[in-house]
């Protein structure tokens, strides 16, 4: 992106169904695609769910990026629920641009707005440098390759 192009506002928004030719490449990227039409029939479904939350970051007419969430709901005794973020993405040509940041951003007000207590997820070995900036460091536990990630959103006892 050059200095003029950064200077345009990134817009998050929820995904929506005439989005799919330019979310179906990125979602290819992230990997582990099945077949497109099955996919793209999860994406639709996804996203008209309240537990779902599914948004991409949107430069001009073009998606940079998109992250996925999902509430799991309150846990039957106590109460407390957690957020897990599945995928966080940027396109290579947005990325240092401060879209990531966004996205986990707004993953978080959602996760937040629900009253979620905590917000999890793990990550690549490519994605630390990102957390670590933002103060975020990951349990190597029990999975060295994908370290865990929480935030406490809510007080806990
Ligand atoms: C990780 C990812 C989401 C970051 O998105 P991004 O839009 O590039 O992130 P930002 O621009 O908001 O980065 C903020 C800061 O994090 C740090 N950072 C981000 N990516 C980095 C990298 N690859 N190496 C070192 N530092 C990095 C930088 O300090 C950056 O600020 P700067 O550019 O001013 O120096 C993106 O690289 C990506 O989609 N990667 C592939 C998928 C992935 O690994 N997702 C995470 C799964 S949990």
């Amino acid at each position: 992106m050059n200095e003029m192009d950064r200077a345009m506002a990134i817009i998050i928004r929820p995904v929506q169904d005439d989005d799919w030719p330019a979310v179906w490449p990125l979602l290819r990227e992230m990997g582990k695609t099945d077949a497109e039409a099955r996919v793209r029939e999860r994406v639709e479904q996804v996203g008209r769910r309240d537990e779902h939350f599914l948004t991409v970051a949107l430069h001009g007419t073009s998606i940079a990026g998109y992250a996925w969430a999902q509430d799991y709901g309150a846990h039957i005794r106590s109460g407390q629920s957690t957020v897990r973020m599945h995928d966080l993405f940027v396109a290579p040509s947005y990325r240092r641009c401060g879209v990531g940041t966004q996205l986990l951003g707004a993953v978080t007000a959602w996760a937040t707005e629900r009253g979620a207590t905590w917000l999890e997820w793990q990550s690549g070995q490519a994605a630390l440098s990102f957390y670590e900036r933002l103060g975020l460091t990951g349990d190597p536990c029990p999975d060295p390759e994908h370290p865990f990630f929480e935030i406490v959103l809510t007080a806990t006892d």
